[in-house]
């Protein structure tokens, strides 16, 4: 496995959210940083009572620098709203704050990030939660859980479930966005991840 240097000495340890997010676009905690276009923060209230935890941002995300404003954040929108969530009550983030691709032609692949990079970046994670300390975090999809949840957690053993991360905090897995997106039982798997988010909203009370 490549090994990175990590986040750790870039994350501010005290402040508040500004300051975390004043200070990630110097990060050279992996190597990711040297090709995408920008950073992409994580971005909500910063008293948000729920948390959404992604992969990476995405192609359009990279170009804009905001966080779930291409296709996955389309979907993710549709399903929280009929799950009865307002998007402007969640702070959304991800694992890993810079976008892996692979070039091809003139197309960005979104690749998905190595061990090593979600382990890199994880210190920005960690931080997020202690500054914003959501009631409850959606786990959404299997980097995400491994960020959150370790190497052994399973996402479909468990979606929908209420879990706790290592710090007691209640959480809730599910699916990635953009595996809905691909399915071929959208219908069905669009419900199934509307049935998750419901879950999170009840939870929340
Ligand atoms: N997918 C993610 O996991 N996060 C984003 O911000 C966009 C797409
Ligand atoms: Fe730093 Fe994370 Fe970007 Fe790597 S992906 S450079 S650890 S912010």
């Amino acid at each position: 496995m490549e090994h990175f240097a990590g986040a750790e000495k870039w994350v501010p340890d005290k402040g508040g959210l500004r300051g975390l997010q004043a200070a990630l676009p110097d990060c050279r905690g992996c190597d990711l940083w040297e090709y995408a276009d920008q950073v992409v923060p994580g971005d909500g209230p910063a008293r948000a009572r729920l948390m959404l935890v992604g992969e990476q941002p995405g192609d359009v995300e990279d170009k804009q620098g905001t966080v779930f404003v291409g296709p996955a954040g389309r979907l993710l929108d549709k399903a929280l709203a009929a799950a009865g969530i307002d998007r402007a009550d969640v702070y959304l983030t991800n694992a890993v704050k810079h976008f892996r691709f692979e070039e091809r032609g003139k197309r960005r692949i979104h690749k998905t990030p190595a061990v090593s990079h979600i382990v890199a970046c994880n210190p920005w994670l960690t931080r997020e939660l202690a500054v914003v300390k959501p009631s409850l975090v959606v786990v959404l999809g299997s980097v995400a859980a491994r960020a959150l949840l370790g190497t052994g957690f399973k996402v479909t053993q468990h979606r929908g479930e209420r879990v706790e991360l290592p710090d007691g905090t209640a959480a809730v897995p599910t699916v990635h966005p953009s595996s809905v997106i691909r399915s071929e039982e959208y219908r069905r798997d669009f419900g199934l991840f509307v049935d998750d988010l419901r879950v999170a909203a009840e939870l929340l009370g």
